[in-house]
């Protein structure tokens, strides 16, 4: 049985059997009931249900089947049912099945037959289609905005760290230096990109679906142009058995929330990484980590642990969707209620994780001696002496044979790679000078990675600067 996340529910409270008055002479089965319902989720639709209904009044108004004053008290109805589970003090009904049928039948219980004539030309299948974009509307809305905090947060924390260098790793081998700031930076260039994902899915959904009825819209035709001007959609569905079982827009939701994750679960491994005693380039404050039960010297970063873990349901949310669509013949199935849970876990999940690794970074420091440490290891600049060379004339291929061999005899002698001295360098290649020293000057070696998107201090700044007048903006 499902955990209700409303208050309110009641398990086969009354047997309403609205929908099957007249077809059916047997009252169903209780397990059929629980096994169908929806409500224990779909409930979260009930203002996009109630506002696509307050334009569908509208819209029969215009078609000649509601009076102004019907609608009227249609609206006061609705809108008195939807401050009433504002309150969470509607009783939904496990019987009425889903959000739906639990508003149209309280409606109607409320307002009398006029309210039986809100179903007009509509189905439950364009109804949730419908739903289902305006409550992701407001999601990808809010999903944008937390991600814009979260760049924020990393754009200040690299700020008020730009002069510290730590080792870039490859295969995670120290391979050369780069500055924290720039390390971060690429989280912030990853989540413009969630954003740019969130933006695109939002624009392929803007398209009213409603007026497609179940399957083949109506012989009571509506004003769809009327519809879309009053729920704010720029175009019109036009296949109506596309629409009532098109759940793309699902699809694309869950793809981007599943590439979100997957970014915040490399940010999660990094900081990981960063805070355990090996790096050591970061440490969390009290407020973010946890203790063990057993030993007593741990502080956790589970916040970033649980991330990295919650990357899966975000990945498993869309394979969900996508294996419940596969296969399915024209038009509306059953099987197309699945969306919602996945949708819904997917979006908590994600609208979770973004303000906590906010508040995490926000109060979260560097280790600065660490970083320092680790980032003067010379052998990240063994590809700058490679460098030394070409300019020198060197083809890089044999730059790259002669610095390998500087680093063996390295690695022999159990010295650092800039403490050989330029006499036993040049037994290796007569190339090398007295200015090889420059060479192993990390700040220098850093600041000549000029090239656009390269981590010089110069480059990182304007990025800073760039991000900062970006993310001013609006999103
Ligand atoms: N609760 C249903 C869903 O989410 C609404 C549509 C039901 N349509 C139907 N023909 N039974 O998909």
């Amino acid at each position: 049985m499902r955990s209700y996340d409303y208050a309110g529910i009641v398990q086969n409270a009354v047997s309403k059997d609205t929908m099957r008055k007249g077809r059916f002479s047997e009252e169903a089965s209780t397990l059929l009931r629980a096994y169908t319902e929806s409500i224990s989720y779909d409930w979260r639709l009930y203002r996009h249900d109630i506002q696509g209904s307050l334009a569908h009044a509208k819209a029969l108004v215009a078609a000649g089947i509601l009076s102004e004053e019907e609608r009227l008290l249609i609206e006061k109805g609705l809108l008195a049912i939807q401050a009433e589970i504002d309150r969470k003090e509607f009783a939904f009904d496990e019987a009425l099945e889903d959000i739906h049928m639990n508003i149209e039948v309280e409606l109607i219980r409320r307002i009398g037959p006029v309210g039986a004539k809100l179903h007009t030309a509509r189905s439950r299948n364009d109804q949730v289609a419908l739903d289902l974009r305006l409550y992701l509307r407001e999601a990808i809305a809010k999903l944008r905005k937390q991600c814009a905090n979260l760049q924020r947060s990393l754009v200040s924390f690299a700020s008020r760290h730009s002069n510290i260098y730590i080792p870039g790793y490859t295969h995670l081998q120290r391979a050369q230096p780069v500055l924290l700031a720039h390390h971060l930076l690429a989280y912030t260039e990853m989540l413009a990109r969630d954003r740019g994902r969130l933006n695109d899915c939002m624009g392929r959904m803007d398209e009213l679906p409603l007026g497609s009825g179940a399957i083949s819209g109506s012989t009571i035709v509506l004003d769809r142009q009327l519809l879309a001007r009053e729920l704010c959609f720029s175009r019109i569905t036009q296949n109506s058995m596309d629409a009532v079982s098109d759940r793309d827009f699902a699809c694309e939701f869950l793809s981007a929330l599943a590439i979100l994750g997957m970014h915040l679960s490399r940010l999660s491994e990094d900081i990981i990484l960063w805070v355990s005693e090996e790096f050591g380039f970061l440490e969390l404050s009290d407020q973010h980590t946890t203790g063990s039960s057993l030993m007593p010297q741990k502080k956790n970063p589970d916040v970033a642990e649980l991330t990295r873990g919650k990357t899966g349901r975000l990945y498993g949310n869309l394979f969900s969707l996508l294996t419940t669509l596969k296969g399915l013949p024209m038009a509306y199935n059953r099987d197309i209620q699945e969306d919602k849970e996945a949708v819904f876990d997917s979006l908590d999940t994600a609208s979770m994780a973004l303000p906590i690794f906010e508040e995490m970074l926000d109060a979260a420091h560097v280790r600065k001696d660490r970083a320092a440490a680790a980032a003067s290891d010379p052998i990240l600049l063994a590809t700058d002496l490679a460098d030394y060379l070409v300019l020198r004339g060197l083809p890089f291929r044999q730059a790259h044979e002669v610095v390998g061999r500087i680093v063996t005899m390295a690695f022999q002698l159990s010295v650092p790679l800039n403490q050989i001295s330029l006499q036993q360098l040049r037994v290796i290649s007569p190339l090398f000078e007295a200015d090889v020293k420059e060479v192993f000057d990390l700040q220098q070696a850093v600041a000549r990675r000029l090239a656009i998107g390269a981590p010089a201090p110069t480059n990182v700044e304007e990025r800073l600067t760039y991000w900062k007048n970006a993310l001013r903006e609006s999103v």
